[in-house]
């Protein structure tokens, strides 16, 4: 763990929360089970994130299947894991076990093939994937990947008792494991004792949300309880948000800032126009999604 000197984060107007969302119960890779938190319909809302899914079973038989060999193009994977672990396998020639704490970044540009696999058969798998999307001129660029040990990811508590994990963007004067330019993404795990405050600075333009996945919180008077997500109001003046623990929680915090363009999705292809999943899943199709580039 990094403990770094911290800066305290005044917050002046917080936002408030202008809709809770449950999540849906899907199946996806080869049978696993997910609460897709972050669907479609929000896309647009919640610019620049495509995607958040939680995934928690002590049920070997909810994640056993993992994810076997699939392709992504146009967008970036965060893959968080709490507890458990994962081997990430993809064509540019990466692998890597994610375990407890642990982040995988994957910046799939023109195109990744990966497969996502438990390596563990029985016991408790918990974590998130979000997907955040690229700017339309970053779409074709050539993949990126990166694995951060729990050690690796950057982490601070304040005096109020929050213990605060910064995958991205920054809180607190600590800067996350990764920074990106155009889409500005904050990425926290934060947890909160019960009674205890915390507050995040974020930039007026960003879209923000909150999800509790342990006990429960309130942002400006309304609850956000347990397997709930908050999207949190753009309010003109708000500088960032205050969250309060009604009892001992753990929750993450999503922001970023929109990029206002065209969103094609056909599965796990995200790009601007219907004819560039067209050429995607030709690409795919011809075996030139997971090639090595040729200058
Ligand atoms: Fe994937």
């Amino acid at each position: 763990m990094t403990q770094a000197n911290i800066t305290s984060e005044n917050v002046l107007q917080s936002r408030g929360v202008e809709r809770i969302i449950n999540g849906q119960a899907v199946m996806d890779g080869a049978g696993v089970k997910i609460n897709r938190v972050l669907t479609q319909p929000l896309q647009r809302r919640l610019d620049p994130f495509l995607m958040l899914d939680n995934f928690g079973s002590d049920t070997a038989n909810d994640y056993i299947a993992g994810f076997p060999e699939h392709p992504h193009r146009g967008f970036e994977t965060v893959t968080y894991m709490l507890t458990g672990r994962m081997r990430h396998k993809d064509s540019a020639g990466n692998e890597g076990l994610l375990s407890n704490g642990g982040v995988q970044w994957m910046t799939a540009g023109r195109g990744v093939i990966h497969s996502e696999m438990p390596e563990q058969e029985e016991g408790r798998m918990e974590g998130f994937q979000l997907w955040l999307n690229l700017p339309a001129k970053d779409k074709m660029r050539e993949p990126w990947y990166r694995d951060f040990n729990a050690e690796q990811v950057p982490s601070f508590s304040t005096p109020e008792g929050a213990q605060v994990r910064v995958i991205a963007g920054g809180s607190h004067g600590v800067a996350g494991a990764v920074q990106r330019e155009v889409t500005e993404p904050i990425y926290l795990d934060v947890e909160l004792p019960a009674g205890a405050r915390f507050s995040q600075l974020i930039p007026a333009g960003h879209n923000a949300f909150l999800f509790t996945y342990r006990g429960a919180v309130h942002v400006a008077g309304k609850p956000v309880t347990i397997g709930r997500m908050a999207i949190l109001e753009n309010t003109a003046g708000a500088d960032g948000v205050t969250v309060t623990a009604a009892e001992d929680s753990r929750f993450i915090l999503v922001a970023g800032h929109p990029l206002n363009e065209p969103i094609a999705q056909y599965g796990p292809f995200v790009m601007n126009t219907q004819a560039e999943l067209t050429q995607a899943v030709e690409d795919f199709r011809a075996g030139k999604l997971g090639e090595e580039a040729h200058a």
